[in-house]
């Protein structure tokens, strides 16, 4: 294929030597001509393991070039790859001034071409920026209508610096977010080089999905960084203890506790989340990302409560009140939380949970379930259906096949609330 590459920085410089490698002809195109001179000459204008061995025999055999004008690279191509900066400014947004010069320049240019072209957007930008902006400017620059004139798409770079010759060829996933069927079958064809998980989405999950690795992968190092500090107060070998969490596939290094959903609550996790915190405390450590865990989780159950008052509706069917299903543990249940938020608020709240019934509470659950709900005898009811149709909002705190087939059978235009999708 013929290939534009449209910015010559890192992901640039790596995209176009390697896609040149496979047998592409690609042009390569910067405004910084020090950059199109050094390509050319078969050197590699970055620092990166392996490139300069791939620009010089990209060049030799003349797959890579590189040029000053974006016109010619994009009227001798049939898709161009746009790797353009967008560096942060000091509000922390994304500076896209870069980025809209020269998709506005490709825009123009499109009014020459004779056959459809496609944009592939690899800079990093954030969910909405294709299609509220640069589609926007490329349909007026050009005169031409997305889908119908030219393509966009957009497959983010996931390379890591200094490994990213390795990255390009063995990456962990290819994502393609596009609008139509030709953009999707375009870069698979772009990539048939490639034994890599491709996954196909939207353009909108696409352009969010490098931020959300970016921020997971922030959030891990430091996890892991916090981690280290109280272990290397208490004694212990941080590298092992995180080489031990990190041999669980089954909990840890897994998607268990991936799924966006509501709070979590438990006998365990918020005690133990707060005994290593009180101990942080008494040793004098700051772990500002574990001491928010417990805030981050408070405000699932918050959110789900104000927008429940919002709606001014009073009656509330609960179903299912124990943190998780099969279990009658209501210790620290996030539903009983809830429900507590509602009873103060002077919400009539009826719930159902068949596991639990007040002739069967005994022990810590039943002081507890006194301690925080007093009225508790009156609450609970035997009756899924009543509760169900007696609710102006009924809330899932289980996911169950049960409570999904009785709600099917409830139709009195009740609002529902499922806690546990
Ligand atoms: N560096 C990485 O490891 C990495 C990894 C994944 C994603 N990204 C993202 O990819 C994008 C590019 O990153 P980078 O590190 O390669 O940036 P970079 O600053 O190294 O390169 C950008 C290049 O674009 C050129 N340029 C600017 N305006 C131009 C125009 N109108 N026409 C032609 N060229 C123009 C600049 O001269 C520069 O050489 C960013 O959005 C970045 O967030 C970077």
């Amino acid at each position: 294929m013929k290939i534009a590459i449209v910015g010559l920085g890192y992901v640039g410089t790596v995209t176009g030597a390697c896609l040149a490698e496979t047998g592409h002809y690609v042009i390569g195109v910067d405004i910084n001509k020090d950059k199109v001179n050094t390509i050319n000459r078969g050197k590699s204008p970055i620092i990166e393991k392996g490139l300069d061995r791939v620009v010089l025999s990209t060049v030799k055999n003349k797959h890579f070039l590189a040029v000053n004008s974006i016109r010619e690279a994009v009227l001798k191509t049939d898709v161009a790859m746009i790797c353009i900066g967008t560096p942060s400014m000091k509000s922390g947004c994304i500076n896209l001034e870069y980025l809209k010069r020269a998709v506005a320049e490709i825009g123009e240019i499109l009014k020459e071409k004779k056959r459809f072209y496609t944009l592939v957007i690899r800079s990093t930008i954030m969910p909405g920026t294709t299609e509220d902006t640069l589609i926007p400017l490329l349909e007026q620059a050009s005169g031409g209508k997305v889908d119908k004139d030219f393509g966009v798409c957009v497959n983010p770079e996931f390379m890591r610096e200094g490994d990213s010759l390795e990255d390009f060829y063995k990456p962990a996933k290819v994502i393609i977010g596009f609008r139509t069927k030709k953009e999707y079958a375009l870069l698979r064809k772009l990539y048939s080089f490639l034994k890599a998980n491709m996954i196909a989405t939207d353009i909108k999950t696409a352009e969010f999905s490098k931020y959300l690795d970016n921020v997971f992968h922030g959030l891990k190092a430091c996890f892991a960084n916090e981690i280290g500090v109280i272990a290397g107060r208490i004694g212990i070998d941080a590298k092992k203890a995180m080489e031990i969490l990190c041999q669980d596939a089954i909990s840890n290094i897994s998607s268990r506790y991936l799924k966006p959903g509501f709070a979590f609550g438990g006998s365990c996790l918020p005690k133990d989340i707060r005994a290593v915190l009180y101990r942080t405390k008494t040793e004098n450590l700051t772990v500002p990302l574990i001491g928010s865990i417990l805030k981050s989780n408070d405000m699932n159950i918050k959110r789900v409560f104000r927008r429940i008052i919002k709606t001014k509706k009073k009656k509330i069917g609960i179903l299912g009140l124990s943190f998780k299903p099969g279990t009658d543990d209501l210790r620290e249940s996030q539903i009983v939380k809830l429900a507590e938020l509602l009873i103060k608020r002077g919400c009539k709240v009826k719930i159902y949970d068949k596991n639990i019934s007040i002739a069967k509470i005994i022990g810590s659950n039943k002081a507890y379930m006194q301690r925080k709900i007093t009225r508790i005898q009156s609450l609970l009811c035997s009756s899924l259906d009543d509760v169900i149709k007696t609710s102006e909002i009924v809330i899932v705190g289980h996911d169950t096949k049960y409570f999904q087939d009785s709600l099917k059978k409830a139709n009195n235009g009740q609002m529902l609330i499922d806690l546990a999708q």
